[in-house]
């Protein structure tokens, strides 16, 4: 039998790199998480995975990490990722990404890993020219946190070319759901995400929704995205390591389909059976009124195929985690002491 593959998960303890690393145990995998916890939960991490707190601006942690372990693959999650913050301070994004992952590339190389599986962002794309985006629409980052993960991208190009190491850059669409093991879930803080924002408003914990503009040159004027479920995204990072033998490749995830925010607070209320209070407010900066992807060539060339694509599921797990988990991995003492 062959032994089990040794994975390293930065951002381990994230929304996205949480299920993955669900995902690489569930596959037998041994994963090791570095995580600076700043965004990340402990409790996100299973007892099965190796852990270990450490910022990736950190290079004696780093150095450390390749000394005691060896790697198979890199899985790369840990980033800043809010896109209005990186507009309030470009700086953060641009120095503090891409140094870490620098770092992290560095740290790779020297160590002979192969693999790395990056996790960009449909932000690489903008406002793009044509829709659906696939991976040939023309690259111009909407906010400095885009151009950041576009600037990995190129490191990562370099890093093959002149070290051949290989590496998978995927674009994710709007990652959204939870786990169906109901342990994992998004838990962000602050949350600026839609669907948990309308789930909370669902369930009375904030007092309405604000639509961030109406006046958009979509059907219902407001802005059209496509929400992808998490654990589908957890199955692409596996299934690029088999690509990853023989080539790099950039693949952008999503459904192929978009739903307007109105449209996502009325699955809201269809799935809950609850009534979401709305106001409509001024645009946020930095929305593009449409982002749909195409992702026909992970589809053509890996066999991927989302397994939750329906909306209405989407919205139904993210609520059974937050029913169950109404303060997130903060736990259910402070759940019942809330009560
Ligand atoms: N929105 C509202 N009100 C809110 C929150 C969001 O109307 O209170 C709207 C936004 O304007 C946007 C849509 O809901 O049109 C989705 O917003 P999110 O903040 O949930 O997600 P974004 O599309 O802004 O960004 C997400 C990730 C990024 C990633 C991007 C790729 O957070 O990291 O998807 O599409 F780059």
């Amino acid at each position: 039998m062959n032994s089990p593959m040794t994975v390293l998960v930065t951002g381990g303890a994230g929304y996205v790199g949480s299920h993955c690393v669900a995902e690489l145990l569930d596959r037998g995998a041994k994963v090791i998480v570095l995580d600076n916890l700043r965004q990340g939960h402990r409790a996100a991490v299973p007892a099965e995975a190796a852990f270990v707190e450490a910022d990736l601006a950190d290079t004696d942690a780093l150095k450390r990490v390749f000394a005691e372990w060896r790697f198979d693959a890199v899985f790369h999650f840990a980033a800043l990722s809010l896109v209005g913050e990186s507009m309030r301070d470009p700086h953060l994004y641009l120095h503090g990404n891409t140094v870490n992952s620098l770092n992290l590339i560095r740290a790779t190389v020297e160590a002979g890993v192969r693999k790395m599986v990056f996790s960009s962002t449909a932000n690489l794309f903008g406002t793009p020219e044509r829709l659906p985006i696939d991976e040939d629409t023309a690259i111009d980052p909407g906010s400095p946190y885009g151009e950041s993960k576009f600037f990995i991208e190129r490191a990562l190009h370099w890093a093959d070319r002149c070290h051949g190491l290989r590496s998978a850059c995927l674009r994710y669409f709007n990652a959204a759901g939870a786990h169906p093991n109901g342990l994992l879930g998004e838990d962000h803080h602050p949350e600026t995400h839609l669907i948990p924002l309308v789930l909370d408003a669902a369930a009375g914990k904030r007092s309405h929704i604000e639509i961030f503009g109406d006046d958009y040159p979509t059907p219902d004027g407001t802005c059209v995205r496509d929400y992808i479920h998490v654990c589908d995204l957890a199955d692409a990072h596996l299934r690029v390591l088999d690509a990853l033998e023989t080539r790099s490749v950039r693949y952008n995830l999503g459904n192929g389909t978009g739903y307007s925010v109105r449209q996502v607070i009325e699955a809201v209320e269809r799935v809950t059976g609850l009534k979401v209070p709305v106001k409509v407010g001024p645009r946020r900066a930095g929305d593009p009124a449409v982002l749909i992807a195409s992702s026909e060539r992970i589809r053509t060339e890996l066999g991927w195929n989302p397994r939750f694509p329906d909306l209405d599921s989407i919205i139904g797990g993210a609520w059974a985690w937050r029913s169950r988990n109404p303060n997130g991995y903060r736990g259910p003492a402070t759940a019942q002491a809330a009560e």
